[in-house]
């Protein structure tokens, strides 16, 4: 097994795929007030997909081995819930962070998958800061994408930055490759060594999606087959972009007139180069 590279054809389907993704979570962002269920935001974001973009929400009824199929068609996770969050009759009150998740399936097969934090009401304090550097974690593992760097250096600067900050990284999931296919190689951690790992290519596509903790690293998996909480029930924060790699550093491809602009402490110069 080796990590694809892919062809013009496929990055511009991945373009088109990544801008359908990112439009997704643009339209939804009015709807994330106190008050709405995370049923009624996967209701939405479903039916955008479905009637204004002709897209497919992969997550709906995808059942890797050892999980039962997902029943929704994106992720909703609030306050210590990691990653996975299942929508449902949970109503968004006053204080709360949610991420949502969204991956959509264009017409010719392609997978654009990216998250957003999004704060609901008036921001508590360690909500903000947590979101606020997980951001900044991703963007930092973004900005270390070029040719001949190692994937090493992406999980070291994440960890770096969050560690510095009090805060920790989940190890149980990562970023990974995309494409035709929703989860392919390679592996994308988001702690590890610089220089170690597989050497980054033109041509490769992947997310980074780092799980930062304002607690202890350690994960609970509820009896849904899903959710993923904090062991400790401390907060949890994720953003999460697709890559290319591109001949001279990288491309962010999950893009839309809503994205947010790449913080501060990625120097102007590396974001030009998205
Ligand atoms: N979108 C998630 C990711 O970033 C995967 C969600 S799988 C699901 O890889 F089934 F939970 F939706
Ligand atoms: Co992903
Ligand atoms: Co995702």
């Amino acid at each position: 097994m080796s990590i694809s590279i892919k062809t013009p054809e496929e990055i511009e389907g991945m373009r088109i795929a990544g801008r359908l993704g990112s439009e997704v979570l643009d339209y939804i962002t009015p709807f994330v007030k106190v008050g709405v269920t995370t049923g009624e935001l996967d209701r939405l974001c479903h039916e955008y997909m479905v009637k204004v973009q002709g897209t497919v929400p992969a997550p709906l009824n995808y059942a890797p081995p050892g999980y039962p199929p997902f029943p929704k068609a994106v992720c909703t996770s609030v306050n210590d819930v990691i990653c996975h969050g299942i929508p449902g009759d949970k109503v968004l009150k006053d204080g709360d962070s949610v991420n949502i998740d969204v991956t959509v399936i264009t017409k010719d097969g392609y997978h654009g998958d990216n998250s957003r934090m999004f704060l609901v009401g008036k921001p508590k304090l360690q909500a903000r800061r947590l979101s606020e550097v997980t951001y900044e974690c991703m963007w930092l593992g973004i900005s270390k994408v070029k040719p001949g760097a190692h994937l090493g250096d992406i999980g070291h600067a994440i960890q770096q930055h969050a560690e510095k900050n009090g805060f920790s990284v989940v190890r149980e999931f990562c970023g990974h490759g995309i494409g035709k296919v929703f989860h392919e190689e390679p592996q994308v951690l988001h702690y590890g060594h610089p220089g170690t790992g597989e050497e980054l290519v033109p041509g490769m596509i992947f997310t980074i999606e780092p799980m930062i903790n304002a607690g202890a690293r350690e994960i609970k998996e509820m009896p849904d087959g899903w959710t993923i909480k904090t062991r400790d029930r401390s907060l949890s924060a994720q953003w999460e972009h697709m890559i290319l790699v591109t001949e001279t550093g990288y491309e962010v491809l999950t893009v839309s007139a809503g994205t947010p602009p790449p913080p501060a402490i990625v120097l102007a110069k590396d974001a030009v180069a998205a």
